[in-house]
């Protein structure tokens, strides 16, 4: 599988103590760590040749335009897309689903119809949400069954002829379950709509093909993918991309500029105004190429085997119950311990260094579906150790039996 502990070598922050005791950070779902090859990569653009790109002609705007283009075919390659110009860079996931949902305000009317599902974050709620104030659409809701999957039953019956768009995310971030994105976006094409994926928590996990999957757009974050925070792209056929008007104007997003008429730039350009985060850029490329170094296959395998011990470990605690115990899911567990509020389990893990999410993790209809306030969600990474999870184990017992 993978040498973990000469993985954890690799991360910094990982040898660093909080209230005293050792880190041991479950909170990857939110954010993953940083390796030192992604830290020094970005570290040296600053010190070597930090410079705007596509500008200039001297020799360090040429290197940064270098680097910035690398990282796009980096991207275009992990993620098995046809075209580089395909590619958006984006400050992440939000961003991306923004950049679609503005962009669909003048193709909409009040005949068409968008389905998004009960599990989804929040930034793959609000934005359609928007959109349907905006152009009197109406949104459609695939449900989620109790075991925390999606009721595909109802979503064949959701898929009408006016449903233009389906909107779903590939993984659950509170509950980790894993959606069957293939089987919903086949279903979607032959209704002839179109699909986002919003892939925020699942490209870290295991490797994707967009081509195969044949989905029109998909957006993820590199800071979920050991990279850095305020990063992302978005993916879209190009022929969809092309017919949809640009988000932002200004600087290296126009081909010509007069007092009478703009043209704006070819993709990727057009959705890339203003001087992009270049140095995250490359840092994601960095860490796209330190996770392939480790192999998505042995990631996976390795997280599977976490999440399987730590589900075995948590289930024999007195009270616990775990929200989405099913075999098709991510690394993660959200569970709730007898009435104790999560928010108050969180505390006391803090206070053995223990870093867990509480609350409704951006899910509030997932909560209103198990009628709870919240959970505890733990999320493990590939630098994670069973070790860890014996010690987290510890710790919510003990955080019961203070609580109780
Ligand atoms: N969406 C991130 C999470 O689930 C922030 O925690």
């Amino acid at each position: 599988m993978l040498d973990v502990y000469k993985i954890r070598e690799d991360f910094p922050i990982l040898s660093k103590k909080i209230n005293n005791t050792d880190l041991i950070y479950f909170d990857n779902a939110a954010t993953s760590q940083t390796p030192n090859q992604v830290i020094d990569v970005i570290s040296d653009y600053y010190k070597n040749s930090n410079s705007n790109i596509h500008r200039g002609l001297h020799s360090l705007s040429a290197d940064a335009t270098d680097k910035y283009e690398n990282a796009r075919a980096i991207v275009k390659n992990h993620f098995g897309i046809s075209n580089s110009f395909e590619v958006i860079f984006t400050s992440g996931t939000t961003h991306g689903i923004n950049i679609i949902s503005s962009g669909l305000e003048k193709e909409l009317s009040s005949k068409d119809e968008l389905i998004i599902s009960e599990m989804e974050h929040h930034s793959n709620i609000v934005p359609w949400q928007m959109l349907c104030d905006k152009t009197g659409s109406k949104l459609k809701i695939i449900p989620m069954n109790s075991d925390g999957t999606l009721n595909i039953d109802k979503y064949k019956l959701l898929l009408t002829p006016n449903v233009k768009f389906v909107f779903v995310n590939h993984v659950s971030n509170t509950l980790g379950t894993i959606n069957p994105i293939k089987e919903i976006i086949d279903l979607a094409h032959l209704n002839n709509s179109k699909v986002l994926i919003d892939g925020a928590q699942s490209a870290a996990h295991f490797k994707i093909n967009l081509s195969e999957l044949d989905v029109d757009f998909y957006v993820a974050s590199a800071h979920k993918l050991c990279g850095p925070t305020g990063v992302g792209f978005l993916y879209g056929k190009s022929e969809l991309l092309d017919s949809l008007p640009p988000y932002q104007g200004g600087g290296e997003m126009i081909s010509n500029v007069t007092f009478k008429q703009t043209e704006y730039a070819e993709l990727p350009h057009k959705f890339e105004a203003g001087t992009p985060n270049i140095a995250g850029v490359i840092g994601f490329g960095a860490a796209l190429e330190y996770m392939n170094s480790i192999g998505f296959d042995n990631i996976e395998a390795y997280e599977k085997s976490l999440l399987d011990y730590a589900t075995e470990k948590l289930k024999k605690i007195d009270g616990i119950k775990i929200y989405g115990d099913i075999n098709e899911k991510i690394s993660v567990i959200s569970f709730n311990i007898k009435d104790y509020h999560p928010s108050d389990i969180g505390s006391i893990l803090d206070q053995f260094g223990i870093a867990v999410r509480t609350g409704q993790h951006c899910t509030q209809p997932i909560m209103d579906h198990f009628n709870i306030p919240g959970t505890v969600r733990a999320s493990f990474s590939f630098y994670n150790t069973k070790s860890e999870i014996d010690l987290f184990t510890d710790a919510v017992e003990k955080a019961t039996s203070m609580l109780g």
